[in-house]
């Protein structure tokens, strides 16, 4: 039928024990694992496990997996990617591709659709409309931790960004939502607006990855925890992105890798009712909240990382 869900991603640090310090505290649950795994696993509250975390010299997206719904769905993408000339291998339940420009294996894999119990918005009062009389705001009274639902979605640098999109839509399926011309195409592979998003970099490297939780309350309680640990880890937030409409915070983990709860994506359920749409300048990044800092847009750690692939480490 057709591509539903990001499955997994497995992300490569040098500094796996305290990265997965920080992936816990983020809300992700430490999952057993393969026996024989070296690396950490974590689960999210509706996604299983997804995310890995394994040892790498310098930090990158290693693998990304993506869930279809049966077989044919796996021919069609090893057809396309042999139409394009892109080499690509069989697994015992999918197809396995590589993508030079953001140096990431990308494996689809037949997989169960995720299940999401409805989860109402809290009453809100509003001008003229009392929703929740005698009563103080849910957001103000939670007490547990916070915990990502899923994973929503990953966004790449890449050194081709033409032909990691052209991997993304024409090879392996997914659909674009929005462009920003000459920067990057949101793409999706699941009713959420955006899984994939690949921009043009002086380098591969993983920008961030992007982690649903229930509400803004949540958004913003989750950020504050991590932030009370280390004022460090701010990056940009609370805002609200215009394309995509979702809430943000966006933290970094101390490999250098941003990680963002957002909340209220849009959704594309009907694609004939959607009209992707182009956008410029800093309606491309956000409707509101604080400006992004340049880190965001280019993380500190980049020339490092230049340096590092360059020297050939
Ligand atoms: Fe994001």
């Amino acid at each position: 039928m057709a591509l539903h869900r990001l499955t997994r991603i497995t992300i490569g640090v040098p500094n796996v024990a305290e990265t997965a310090s920080y992936y816990a505290e983020f809300g992700l649950s430490k999952a057993p694992g393969s026996p024989g795994d070296e690396g950490h696993t974590f689960s999210t509250g509706d996604g299983g496990e997804q995310l890995r975390l394994v040892p790498t010299e310098r930090r990158r997206l290693v693998e990304l997996r993506v869930g279809a719904d049966d077989p044919d769905d796996i021919e069609r993408v090893a057809a396309s990617l042999s139409r394009l000339d892109i080499a690509s291998e069989r697994t015992p339940a999918g197809v396995r591709t590589y993508d030079p420009g953001t140096e990431v294996t990308v494996v689809v894999e037949v997989a169960g659709r995720i299940e999401q119990a409805d989860t109402p918005a809290p009453p809100c009062n509003t001008p003229g409309h009392i929703a929740r009389p005698d009563t103080r705001a849910p957001g103000v009274m939670r007490e547990n931790r916070v915990q990502p639902r899923k994973l929503g979605h990953v966004v790449l640098g890449s050194l081709d960004q033409a032909g990691s999109q052209r991997l993304f839509t024409e090879g392996l399926g997914f659909k674009i939502s929005d462009t920003v011309p000459g920067l990057a195409a949101f793409m999706r592979c699941s009713t959420d607006h955006h899984n994939v998003l690949v921009q043009q970099a002086p380098l591969a490297f993983l920008h961030h990855t992007s982690w649903q939780v229930n509400d803004i309350d949540e958004v913003g309680r989750g950020a504050t925890m991590m932030l009370e640990k280390d004022p460090a880890r701010h990056v940009w937030g609370l805002g609200r992105h215009h394309v995509g409409s979702n809430f943000f915070w966006y933290l970094r983990d101390p490999a250098g890798n941003f990680s963002e709860y957002y909340s209220d994506l849009d959704c594309i359920v009907d694609d004939a009712l959607w009209t992707p749409r182009t956008w410029e300048g800093l309606r491309g990044l956000y409707n509101w909240g604080p400006p992004p800092p340049p880190s965001f847009l280019a993380p500190e750690d980049l020339a490092g990382l230049m340096t590092g692939v360059h020297g050939g480490r």
